[in-house]
């Protein structure tokens, strides 16, 4: 139990090989197996026993850049998690979906069948699409402006809301007697209207166990922060210092309070990816090990992707080209830029050193330390408001996770920091979230409430 008296949240964020970009060439990675649903099965039952409240996967309707080095493939979350939940009980599974390259109808009826199969396990990580590429995928010459990607982000929650509320929940009531399998009355037209769409609805199926998935997003931006405090019930954020953390924490909490929430509904998890070693030094060698298996190509391809300046003429041992960056120029990613510029600023590294910073986890933090160190670090940012839990990143996979879940997770629990046993059967009884009401069932009278 933290000082607040909270339990943290754990969630295990899976990419194919591990996080580190040369995850793929560590000798205990499992290459071969990440087109095999039975690997991905494995990865979440282990952080199941671990009593994890969900595994997360990202995920761009386009491919990466830097493909010949890394595997950076993307298996379409949604058909994978739906694979998950048929090898486990309770764990949660959370995954991306685009509001700038989807439609809300469909992505409506994907998610709405995932917490129906799963019992009420589904969260949706709710993103405008970073990779700028992926324009050319869906017809269009160009990425839509950052701002204008969330005002489409913005309706489109609103729309798919509705149509996940257009079901009362005691709408079916499958009456063999009567003949009368659901009643009409409780299922609702959206009729919406908008700018960016215009849905009729209703959804054709029930509404799910949770009444909607437990929606979580990962911008940081001015227009991400915003969007965050009118929707979001979890939020993935990527911070290298407690301070920064801190107050990306209380800013998010403010706002959501401004909103008229309760900031306890809105939970804050930074990402930390811990190399663990017995020893410090272990766990040094562990991160140094990975970092020589670097290919520039791949580290610089990630790095002009994220300041929009293509570096690959300056020297590597030579210092960062910080004249070269217009600080001001429009950025698919804003605030991971930012995050990249508060490194230079604070440790006014080679461009190689840069590279390696973020070889690890794209910006995310990267920890390096023994079991009780990465322990002392996770209890410190979640009982100084930075954090109500972390998105775990293994370097590795998956061996990464394992020496987490074996060495980290029982620290935490001697400490009171982490549960021992699930108390409740979907995500949001992980979270502590409330299940919402249908917006579009009569509101509880005195008698009836
Ligand atoms: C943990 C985490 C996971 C993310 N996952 C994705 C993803 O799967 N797909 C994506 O396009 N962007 C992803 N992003 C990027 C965000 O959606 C967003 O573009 C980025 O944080 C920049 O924030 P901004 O939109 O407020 O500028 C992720 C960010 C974080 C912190």
């Amino acid at each position: 139990m933290t000082s607040s008296g909270k339990q943290l949240h754990l969630n295990l964020f899976i990419y194919p090989d591990g996080h580190h970009e040369a995850a793929w060439r560590h000798p205990d990675s499992e290459t071969d197996r990440i087109l095999d649903i039975s690997y991905y099965q494995e990865l979440a039952q282990r952080a199941e026993a671990a009593k994890f409240d969900a595994v997360f996967f990202a995920d761009g309707p386009s491919l990466a850049e830097n493909i010949q080095y890394a595997a950076r493939f993307r298996l379409e979350p949604i058909t994978v998690m739906t694979a998950i939940v048929a090898a486990t009980e309770r764990i949660g599974v959370i995954g991306t979906a685009s509001t700038t390259y989807t439609e809300p109808y469909n992505l409506a009826r994907q998610l709405s069948a995932l917490d129906h199969l799963s019992k009420g396990r589904a969260g949706w990580n709710i993103v405008t699409t970073g990779a700028a590429n992926a324009a050319l995928n869906f017809g269009l010459d160009a990425h839509p402006l950052h701002r204008d990607r969330y005002e489409r982000a913005e309706e489109y929650v609103d729309v798919i809301t509705k149509l996940w509320d257009s079901w009362e929940d005691d709408a079916v009531v499958a009456d063999r007697e009567s003949g009368i399998f659901a009643d009409p009355g409780k299922i609702h037209r959206v009729d919406h209207v908008g700018k960016h769409f215009r849905v009729a609805g209703p959804l054709n199926a029930p509404r799910s166990p949770q009444g909607r998935p437990v929606y979580v997003q990962a911008g940081s931006s001015e227009d991400g922060r915003a969007f965050a405090a009118r929707w979001a019930e979890a939020i993935f954020t990527a911070h290298q210092t407690l301070g920064s953390a801190q107050e990306f924490y209380a800013d998010i909490k403010h706002r959501a309070q401004a909103q008229g929430r309760d900031p306890r509904g809105l939970k804050v998890l930074p990402g930390i990816s811990p190399f663990i070693g017995s020893t410090a030094k272990e766990a040094e060698d562990l991160h140094q090990q990975l970092n020589d298996l670097t290919q520039p190509g791949y580290s610089l391809a990630q790095l002009n992707r994220l300041t929009g300046v293509d570096l690959s003429a300056y020297d590597l041992d030579g210092p960062f080209p910080r004249e070269v960056i217009d600080a001001d120029e429009e950025r698919s990613e804003g605030s991971r830029f930012q995050l990249v510029l508060d490194i230079v600023e604070r440790e006014d590294p080679t461009l190689r050193q840069l590279c390696h910073r973020l070889a690890g986890a794209r910006g995310h933090r990267v920890f390096t330390g023994t079991p009780d160190q990465v322990a002392d670090t996770i209890q410190d940012w979640a009982e100084h408001g930075a954090a109500d839990g972390f998105n775990v990143m293994p370097p590795w996979l998956p061996g990464g996770i394992e020496v987490f879940i074996d060495e980290v997770v029982p620290i935490l629990r001697r400490r009171g920091l982490f549960r021992t046993e699930y108390t409740g059967r979907t995500l949001r009884d992980h979270l502590g979230l409330a299940r919402p009401a249908s917006q579009y069932a009569p509101r509880p009278t005195k008698e009836t409430a």
